[in-house]
């Protein structure tokens, strides 16, 4: 008797817990799936592409990552894709197109040439294989589209060809590409006219700025400070163009009888 009226009190309980449980599952049912999805915050990335780090993984720019680095041209990368709304193609030479190059021409080149052939090199917008066919000729470039820096492609299916005028080349394969930033490989350095064609008549304008400091100078000057500074100045001077220096001497000279 006593069992049979204990069963009950102690299964109400439990047939309570039972259900308070299983009602709390389905009602976790539906909030339990949108819980994982958090766990889609690791492929978010944790902050701006770096570009350096994607050549260094890919193992054929060494010599594209170090310009980058010394030029300070992947700082400024990594601020400019710290914006989400700026798009970004970047051409990238491989090892064995700067190798390409003759020897001694890149370290010949000054800072501001270097970051300009980088910047050669930056399409300012993303560019999958299927967007170049949209470009119109030339294409602009973060060098600037002035006629020192032209840079032309043309398409075929999915063959992509690259002119400066100097160098006809093609991508040759995709390194790295999201929604912002597409890196392509490029088998030679894109050599851009304003910094690569062949000037008329380097030597020449040289000299005669030097020439032209010497005269203003003297002219600037009163004569005695002029023929003293002359006096001290000749014994290099005739070293380097004697006949100017003997020829300023003598005007000085008779400056002084006078
Ligand atoms: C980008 O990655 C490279 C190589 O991993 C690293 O040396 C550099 O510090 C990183 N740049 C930034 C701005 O985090
Ligand atoms: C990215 O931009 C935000 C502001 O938009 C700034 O607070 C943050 O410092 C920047 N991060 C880097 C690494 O430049
Ligand atoms: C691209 O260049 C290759 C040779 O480098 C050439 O055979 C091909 O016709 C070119 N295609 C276009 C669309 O210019
Ligand atoms: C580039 O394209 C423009 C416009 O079509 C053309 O005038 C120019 O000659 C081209 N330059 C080269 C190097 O192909
Ligand atoms: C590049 O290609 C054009 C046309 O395909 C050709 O006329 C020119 O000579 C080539 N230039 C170089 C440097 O190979």
């Amino acid at each position: 008797m006593m069992k049979q009226n204990l069963q009950p009190l102690f299964s109400l309980p439990l047939l309570l817990f039972f259900l308070s449980h299983c009602t709390r599952i389905s009602a976790q049912g539906p909030a339990a799936s949108p819980n994982p999805v958090p766990a889609a915050d690791a492929p978010a990335p944790p902050g701006p592409t770096n570009v350096t780090k994607i050549l260094e993984k890919s193992g054929n720019f060494n010599l594209l990552i170090r310009l980058l680095k010394t030029t300070q041209v992947d700082t400024q990368l990594y601020s400019q894709l710290n914006d989400s709304n700026s798009r970004l193609t970047i051409l990238a030479p491989t090892d064995a197109a700067f190798s390409k190059l003759k020897t001694g021409v890149l370290n010949s080149l000054t800072d501001s040439q270097k970051v300009e052939l980088l910047q050669f090199h930056l399409l300012p917008d993303f560019l999958s294989i299927s967007n170049f066919q949209t470009l119109s000729n030339p294409v602009r470039t973060q060098a600037g589209d002035g006629f020192e820096y032209p840079l032309n492609i043309t398409t075929s299916g999915n063959s992509v060809n690259i002119t400066t005028g100097l160098v006809n080349t093609s991508i040759s394969g995709t390194v790295y590409s999201d929604n912002q930033l597409a890196i392509y490989q490029l088998d030679s350095v894109l050599q851009p006219y304003g910094i690569f064609a062949p000037k008329p008549l380097p030597p020449a304008p040289a000299p005669s700025p030097e020439k032209a400091k010497h005269k203003k100078k003297a002219s600037e000057d009163s004569p005695v400070a002029a023929v003293k500074s002359a006096a001290g100045s000749v014994v290099c001077d005739l070293s380097r163009n004697g006949l100017v220096s003997i020829g300023v001497a003598v005007v000085f000279v008779a400056v002084m009888v006078l």
